[in-house]
């Protein structure tokens, strides 16, 4: 059976020592479980010292990025290849790098192949925009998406991969409209089904599929409890532990109700 992923997103936020306080405050607060996987996702400059500082047990690590040739004349990039060995995912191709910085359907494929050559499973983001959304185009957002970034990758490798459906709208930052979780189950089930036809049965039934935009404790039981949720990628409610507990409690009890 699929374990429940809860990731924290930290963004462009929490400097290293703020991040090492919170870290130290989430394995106060945060308990081991064994169909829960917590994942963090510092900072670049702040993935080594957590690394150091972490309870590999009870929590694993994600880079937020990263570039995909492996070495050479790229200045201010970080490999996926120097990724290996300390982060465990990374997330590609988030609304943000899209917006913000351009990346291309094509980049979001070369840094999935790159994850993969590397031995880092991809947490793929994805989702359509407001204006996208309202002209009716969802379902071709992400079937271009998905198809396009997994475009290289074997049926093995798709299975162990990790998909986040992220509608832009409902990012916090991007105005944070709050998504009906009947919507989130439909697009979910699309994406589950377009790995099906792509790959058949056996992989859609083994990726993993999770939700994200505007995720806290009062929200994340009604997107979890869904049949094809395999759980959150959190922002702006990572950044409290609190709230983030909180979170990784909602599926905690969920698991074991199951
Ligand atoms: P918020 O939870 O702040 O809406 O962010 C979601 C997100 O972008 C996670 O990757």
């Amino acid at each position: 059976m699929r374990k429940t992923l809860i990731a924290a997103n930290w963004k462009m936020h929490l400097a290293t020592h703020e991040a090492s306080v919170l870290v130290h405050r989430l394995h106060q607060h945060i308990n081991g479980h064994r169909d829960v996987e917590i994942i963090l996702a510092p900072s670049m400059l702040t993935l080594q010292p957590i690394s150091v500082e972490l309870d590999r047990r009870r929590f694993r690590l994600a880079a937020q990025n990263a570039y995909h040739k492996d070495e050479g004349g790229y200045t201010g990039e970080v490999s996926f290849s120097m990724l290996h060995g300390l982060v465990h995912y990374v997330i590609i191709g988030h609304s943000e790098r899209r917006i913000y910085f351009n990346e291309s359907l094509e980049d979001v494929r070369d840094k999935v192949a790159a994850a993969v050559r590397n031995g880092i499973v991809p947490m793929l983001c994805t989702g359509e925009t407001k204006q996208e959304r309202d002209a009716g185009e969802t379902r071709q957002v992400l079937h271009d998406q998905v198809t396009t970034a997994i475009s290289g990758l074997t049926a093995q490798e798709v299975s162990e991969m990790v998909i986040a459906y992220e509608p832009v709208w409902a990012i916090s930052t991007f105005g944070g409209e709050l998504a009906k979780p009947t919507d989130v189950a439909r697009e979910l089930a699309f994406i589950r089904h377009q790995i099906s036809e792509l790959y058949g049965e056996a992989t859609a039934i083994q990726v993993r599929i999770l939700y994200g935009g505007s995720v806290n404790e009062h929200t994340a039981a009604g997107y979890l409890a869904l049949e094809d949720c395999d759980g959150a990628l959190v922002g702006s409610a990572s950044l409290n532990y609190r709230s983030f507990a909180a979170i990784a409690d909602v599926a905690f009890k969920l698991r074991h109700q199951a």
